[in-house]
């Protein structure tokens, strides 16, 4: 088959609605390439814990784009599904960091996400791997939204710094790999193109909404105890904090090429994601 014929076929996004997957459908749309937008809520429904949902989506595709639901990894069974389907390109969305040993605190690496980019690897697809760092939508579409809601953001960071990625540079690439010769066999590290601590990042995003934002650094141990108080299970929580101790420590300030190794050009700067997304619109 010819790259042409992988994309003639439509391309399965998982994680539909999510901060990558939902970029992902729109700049293979932008193409004209055939989509299949696919999560719980999508049109395609598709479910992770439901297998018989797997079948019906993969039928016909050419091309995946992966997202694992962290919590019910099961990128493995689903890559086999995916090849005896017919599939012939697949884009893992994986983590800066997952194979290193301690990178995050208390953890000996990521065994799902290690395992799922093993799973592409060996699959005998043509396969991309994306390891961002730390998403820019964190901040507007994810779990760090509570700072520029509340107009205080408590985390257990210290004043460490973290090259966020913004997340549509993660689709471009993503899309890229998906519909153009070149990006077989590569995993391509992601982040933006400086580091912001968390406070220099609100306040890009106080001097956009016009109100003041303000980071608080707490303790690990303050920060768990809190989230246990909110109804978190600790193991959990801990997860959270081990995930943050990448930030804390300064791994996450590192400025990765994939990027421009993919694209052939400098990531969106913070500040662009800022001006984009923070407006009088913004709830
Ligand atoms: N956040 C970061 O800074 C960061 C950094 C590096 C890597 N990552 C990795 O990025 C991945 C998450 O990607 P994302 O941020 O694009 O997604 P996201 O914004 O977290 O959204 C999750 C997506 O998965 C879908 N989903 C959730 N549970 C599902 C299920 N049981 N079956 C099928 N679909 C399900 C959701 O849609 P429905 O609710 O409609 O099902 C949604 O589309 C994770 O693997 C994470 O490790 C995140």
């Amino acid at each position: 088959m010819t790259e042409n014929n992988a994309i003639a076929r439509p391309v399965l996004v998982t994680g539909a609605t999510g901060m990558t997957g939902s970029r992902v459908l729109a700049g293979l749309r932008e193409l004209g390439v055939p989509t299949r937008a696919a999560s719980r809520s999508s049109e395609w429904r598709f479910d992770w814990s439901e297998p018989k949902t797997w079948e019906t989506v993969l039928e016909g595709a050419g091309a995946v784009y992966l997202v694992q639901d962290d919590t019910n990894p099961r990128t493995p069974e689903f890559v086999e599904r995916a090849v005896a389907h017919g599939v012939e390109r697949i884009v893992r969305l994986s983590a800066r960091g997952v194979d290193q040993p301690g990178y995050f605190e208390g953890v000996e690496g990521v065994p799902s996400h290690v395992e799922g980019e093993e799973a592409v690897k060996s699959s005998g697809l043509k396969w991309t791997v994306l390891r961002p760092g730390w998403f820019a939508q964190n901040f507007s579409e994810g779990f760090l939204t509570e700072g520029a809601r509340t107009g205080v953001l408590r985390l257990p960071t210290g004043e460490a710094a973290a090259s966020w990625i913004d997340t549509e540079d993660i689709a471009a690439v993503a899309v890229a790999a998906l519909t153009e010769p070149g990006h077989h066999g590569r995993t391509y590290e992601l982040s933006g193109p400086r580091a912001l601590t968390v406070a220099e990042a609100l306040a890009q995003i106080s001097d956009a909404l016009g109100r003041p934002i303000r980071y608080e650094a707490v303790p690990v141990d303050e920060y768990v105890k809190g989230l246990v108080e909110q109804g978190w299970p600790e193991e959990g929580a801990q997860e959270l904090v081990s995930a943050l101790s990448a930030i804390r420590r300064g791994l996450e300030a590192k400025v990765s090429p994939g990027v421009r190794e993919a694209l052939g050009r400098e990531p969106r700067n913070f500040s662009e994601f800022v001006a984009r997304t923070f407006d009088a619109e913004w709830a």
